[in-house]
């Protein structure tokens, strides 16, 4: 008996499925079809991407620029993430309504809410356009003579590319520039929010459960597309009809089990897989330091405030959950390196190409290329590491930066544009100032500035150092709190009252006010020196980086012909697959693949921010009142698997072996995040929201179910297993 339990554990948590890659859809058919259909896929590469009928494809988009939605039915119905419609839900929230808060349900179309400023965007079709691209680049070319022939040929290629007049064109590099695709897309911008769940559902475990499993975030909302009478994309009119797509995806009622095949589709963001040993060393252990230790200390300081008083954290959320989101994914993705030991992984395969490339005369021309990176990135090193910490110190931990921004901005109008444009926007400016100060605390900025210039002053290497902010920190004799102090108080930018004076200047004064400025000064001397002192050399050295890793992309291709490439990620259509599976990330601790309602009732801690739980779900829960999403008294909630996913995967449908809706990608487990850099099939998970929550959610506890009965529900695993289909 106990043999069988840890078997059946062993092959639960352990037993690792091929899941790396974001293939292109293009080439599913001659690269993957064959592997996915082993793995259990039931349809053919033609369902998924073909531009002779309606695909996969045509119900998948990128939303909002950032993220992926997908579309559930015949009206264009999206679904995508709470985090990623996060926004425009907030722009539709007031101490009246607050959708944030409460949720917010359109009981018919009319009440759909428009979204200003989203857009939609679909691939009509994808094209090989390296040689095109290419053409006239010759070897002897230096890298930007390269450049200006390329960007030329795009511009021509952009031209020229068969499309409908209703169709964009962008051409993106793969394999870090030996490969060019161009691709048709069709944008909508009538974008209307149909509903979406409470923070108190859509954010559950907010912060401290981001990047974590086991995971209860019901992370979905629904939009719905419109169109101009003819289907096409047109601006917001009320006159303007739902969306009828090509395609949209059935939602599976029968949920996943362990060793299910599931493949997510969407627009992955960046990844970095194939660099060399010495540049994943900059990322873990240069820059990636760096940064995880300014943001600690802003993160601290914020938190402590939060804590404590409920308008802070009112202030403060927004920003301290975009900074901790990339902060705790760091430090996931420094630690999923060193376990992994894909550093020495990486060394491995460095002198594995190295000695396959000595060994053939063939490639003699690539003999250098590992060493000439190694003394290039080691060169970078000083430039890299100043630029993070002047862009964690001062532009992005603390909103002084922006005001600065915004000042120098209105300079560059008066200067481009004349004083009539000048005078526009100062209007606007001084308008905006109350506002621009609204979510801002000085005494919790100062604070975080005074830690991060010590930070600052002391981490980057003497000859990156700001001359200015030098001389200022001798004069005050390395008192970081009283030079903030000071800095703050004579100027006249951190704050909307002196602002509002200083807008009402003419250009002479103004601009005579704003040179004295010390917070205008401090900002000025340290990008010039950006600029010059450490950009000149490090653009210098990163373009020739470039050049190096294009070579060695090829090389690696040519020298190992049994490897499979995909193309890292650049926010274009990719497909993934993998399969439902646990892991054990560390020794002892195994991850069941499939979380259940109960378990938000564990984290439960009522009036907490984080983990406050509705009273309705709640009851729902007490009774047992699931519908038909439920299994046997219990309700599936979230569920992870071996999909190789990045940001911009977010709100990706999760898809099952048919082609139905399973799943909602939102995130990925914490002891994966180094999948950016070096994928791991043990440890790598991508964590979705099971389709049966997302749907009892709308039915049960919004009582929604209009939307519910406008999808196709579908029963897949009954239909196989011979039982009749319910509904
Ligand atoms: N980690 C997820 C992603 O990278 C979710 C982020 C949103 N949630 C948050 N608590 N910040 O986008
Ligand atoms: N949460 C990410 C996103 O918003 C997904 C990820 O990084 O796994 O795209």
């Amino acid at each position: 008996m106990k043999r069988i339990f840890l078997i059946i554990l062993f092959i639960s948590c352990r037993l690792a499925y091929a899941g790396e890659g974001m293939w292109l859809p293009l080439f599913l058919k001659s690269i993957n079809e064959a592997e996915m259909k082993s793995m259990g896929m039931k349809i053919s590469a033609e369902d998924i991407y073909s531009i002779n009928k309606g695909s996969l494809k045509d119900a998948v988009c990128q939303f909002g620029g950032g993220c992926t939605g997908e579309i559930i039915s015949s009206q264009g119905l999206l679904l995508t993430n709470h985090h990623c419609g996060y926004s425009y839900i907030q722009g539709h929230s007031n101490l009246e309504h607050n959708y944030l808060k409460e949720g917010f349900w359109a009981k018919d179309k009319n009440e759909e809410l428009p979204c200003s400023g989203l857009s939609i965007m679909l691939i009509s079709r994808m094209e090989d356009v390296t040689s095109q691209v290419l053409q006239g680049v010759t070897p002897a070319m230096s890298e930007s003579e390269r450049k200006i022939q390329t960007d030329k040929n795009i511009v021509d290629i952009q031209k020229t590319i068969r499309k409908e007049n209703y169709e964009d064109v962008f051409i993106r590099s793969f394999y870090n520039g030996n490969q060019f695709f161009a691709f048709v897309t069709v944008t909508y911008k009538d974008i209307r929010l149909v509903g979406t769940p409470p923070e108190s559902i859509g954010k559950f475990g907010a912060d401290t459960d981001n990047w974590i499993w086991p995971r209860h975030t019901g992370d979905f909302s629904i939009f719905r597309i419109y169109a101009g009478p003819d289907n096409l994309p047109a601006t917001y009119s009320t006159s303007n009809k739902p969306y009828t797509p090509k395609h949209f995806l059935p939602v599976s009622m029968d949920g996943v089990a362990e060793g299910d095949f599931t493949m997510v589709f969407g627009f992955p963001g960046r990844t970095t897989e194939y660099l060399t040993e010495e540049g994943v060393r900059q990322i873990t252990e240069e820059q990636n330091p760096v940064r995880i230790e300014l943001r600690d200390r802003t993160l601290k300081i914020m938190d402590k405030y939060m804590r404590t008083s409920e308008r802070t954290k009112l202030q403060y959320s927004a920003r301290y959950a975009s900074i901790a989101n990339a902060w705790k994914k760091w430090i996931g993705e420094n630690q999923g390196i060193k376990q992994t030991h894909g550093l020495e992984k990486k060394h491995e395969q460095d002198l594995e190409f190295q000695k396959r490339v000595d060994n053939n005369p063939a490639f003699a021309e690539y003999r250098n290329i590992i060493n000439n990176l190694s003394a290039l990135y080691k060169e970078l090193r000083t430039f890299a590491v100043a630029r993070d910490y002047y862009a964690e110190g001062f532009q992005r931990n603390v909103d002084l930066y922006n005001c600065y921004a915004r000042v120098k901005k209105l300079q560059d109008v008066f200067e481009g544009r004349g004083e009539q444009a000048f005078d526009n926007q100062r209007i606007q400016m001084a308008k905006d100032a109350a506002i621009l100060f609204k979510d801002i605390d000085l005494k919790i900025e100062k604070e975080i500035f005074a830690s991060l210039l010590e930070k600052v002053v002391n981490g980057v290497d003497a000859p990156q150092r700001v001359p200015y902010m030098m001389d200022k920190m001798k004069l005050y004799h390395h008192d970081y709190k009283t030079y903030t102090n000071d800095l703050y108080a004579q100027s006249m930018l951190t704050n909307p009252d002196s602002l509002v004076v200083l807008n009402t200047l003419n250009h002479n004064e103004w601009l005579q006010k704003v040179k004295a400025d010390p917070v205008w000064n401090f900002f000025e001397e340290m990008n010039y020196f950006i600029q010059y002192g450490i950009q000149k050399r490090a653009t210098e050295l990163e373009d020739q980086i470039s050049t190096l890793r294009r070579i060695h992309m090829e090389a690696l291709m040519k020298v190992f012909p049994e490897r499979r490439f995909y193309p890292d990620a650049n926010s274009t259509l990719r497909v993934t697959y993998g399969k439902v599976q646990g892991s054990t990330p560390r020794d002892g601790i195994c991850y069941q693949a499939q979380t259940w309602l109960d378990g938000v009732m564990e984290k439960y801690v009522p009036g907490d921010y984080e983990f406050d739980v509705h009273p309705k779900l709640i009851r729902l829960y007490k009774a047992r009142d699931y519908g038909d999403y439920g299994v046997d008294g219990k309700m599936p909630l979230a569920f992870i698997a071996s999909n190789h996913t990045t940001g911009g995967n977010s709100g990706s449908p999760a898809i099952d072996a048919n082609g139905n809706l399973i799943g909602l990608n939102f995130d990925r487990v914490w002891e994966g995040t180094m999948s950016d850099i070096n994928y791991d099939p043990d440890l790598c998970r991508n964590i979705m929201v099971d389709a049966r929550y997302i749907l009892f959610i709308i039915d049960k506890f919004a009582g929604a179910g209009h939307l519910v009965a406008e999808m196709k529900l579908v029963h897949p695993k009954a239909k196989s297993k011979g039982k009749s289909k319910k509904k």
